[in-house]
């Protein structure tokens, strides 16, 4: 997470942010000195580019991180229509005009849609990089075959193949808000089905309480958990049942229409729009229906920074800096600093309070 502010009474960082993260300190005095009119040359900006060296064009940016698709998964990504009738090598995967799945149109962004390439070019994915450089480092992860548990107090644990979940599940592509507790924020539409159906396949006991998440934990395949070994891996999350429950909650598998890709959390992930986007964990191997509220990976590493609720709320500021706004994805400014100029105020429950307000009434 962004470490941009130390105060007298905050807890040393080193207590729980790699040393690495302090470079984003010195983003910050850049950004400030900038701010004050002063060029960066001399001043090393290398870091606080989204990308850096050259810029990478849109299509590199668009096939990093670009898995195979399994055959099942063609039902959801393909749409027969535009699939070309002599086989041959145009791409199978359906473009912004042909879409394998429909949109649910009860929701909508209410502001532009964030550009893929920004999505996809700026992520957080610690087990490959505490910076949002990602989509240059996953080409070791090899996402398929996958597959995840379903497991702890319900009465029909199971294992589900990938494959098994494009076949089981009616998916949907849903237009949210996501917002990240950094104060970054994005509008992008997820391929998915709502996490509830696969709960009700598993059958949950009365004395299921909490669902607690569990990322792939594969240090050969992530230089971020071999780069940082004091981390509590595997990245855990969790939610409250009814949460866990909510028609808002989905696992996801795809974003723009076309699977994800490694570094927005392939094969599956969660995505809860209500709450800091730490509680969307990626690549999730392992589900578990529990009556005790699940350590977390951030929560463990940072409790007074990040608490097991988090929702989205502008009132209640991070120790360290304001959440009363957030700025969009927007790729870079002119001089190559990551452009926060779009602005908006930020929403209690990222504005969806309307389906989930009522969870937290006393
Ligand atoms: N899941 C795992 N396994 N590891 C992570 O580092 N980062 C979280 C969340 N899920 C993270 C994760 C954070 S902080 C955010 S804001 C969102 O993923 C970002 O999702 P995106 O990078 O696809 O935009």
């Amino acid at each position: 997470m962004n470490h941009f502010v130390r105060r007298p009474w905050d807890l040393h960082q080193k207590q729980h942010t790699p040393a690495g993260l302090w470079r984003n300190r010195r983003l910050a005095r850049r950004e400030f000195l900038r701010a004050m009119g002063i060029g960066a040359a001399g001043m090393g900006i290398g870091s606080h580019l989204v990308g850096c060296g050259e810029t990478p064009t849109d299509e590199q940016i668009h096939n990093a991180g670009r898995v195979e698709l399994s055959e099942s998964a063609k039902a959801v990504f393909v749409d027969d229509d535009v699939k070309p009738a002599d086989n041959s090598n145009a791409p199978d995967v359906r473009d912004e005009t042909s879409r394998g799945v429909t949109r649910n149109e009860n929701f909508e962004y209410g502001r532009p849609e964030t550009n893929r390439r920004y999505a996809a070019e700026y992520t957080n994915f610690y087990e490959f990089s505490p910076y949002k450089d990602s989509w240059k480092l996953v080409d070791d992860f090899e996402p398929l075959p996958w597959k995840f548990e379903v497991d702890g107090l319900c009465s029909k644990p199971r294992t589900f193949d990938i494959d098994d979940v494009y076949r089981l599940f009616e998916f949907e592509e849903r237009a949210y808000r996501h917002r990240c507790v950094e104060t970054w924020a994005m509008c992008v539409p997820w391929t998915g089905f709502e996490l509830r159906r696969l709960l009700k396949l598993v059958e949950p006991q009365p004395s299921a309480k909490f669902v607690s998440f569990e990322t792939m934990n594969r240090p050969e395949q992530c230089p971020g958990i071999r780069s940082s070994p004091q981390y509590p891996w595997p990245y855990t999350e969790g939610l409250t049942i009814d949460e866990a429950i909510s028609e808002l909650t989905l696992l996801v598998t795809g974003i723009y229409g076309e699977p994800l890709p490694k570094q927005h959390g392939t094969p599956i992930r969660l995505v809860v729009p209500w709450k800091y986007g730490f509680k969307s964990i990626k690549s999730i191997v392992r589900i578990t229906l529990t009556d005790r509220k699940p350590a977390t990976f951030w929560n463990t590493l940072a409790p007074q920074e990040y608490g097991f609720e988090a929702n989205v709320d502008p009132e209640v500021r991070h120790p360290r800096w304001s959440q009363a706004q957030e700025w969009m994805l927007n790729g870079t400014d002119g001089f190559g600093f990551v452009d926060r100029s779009v602005r908006y105020p930020t929403l209690k429950y990222n504005g969806y309070g309307e389906y989930v307000a009522k969870l937290y009434e006393a």
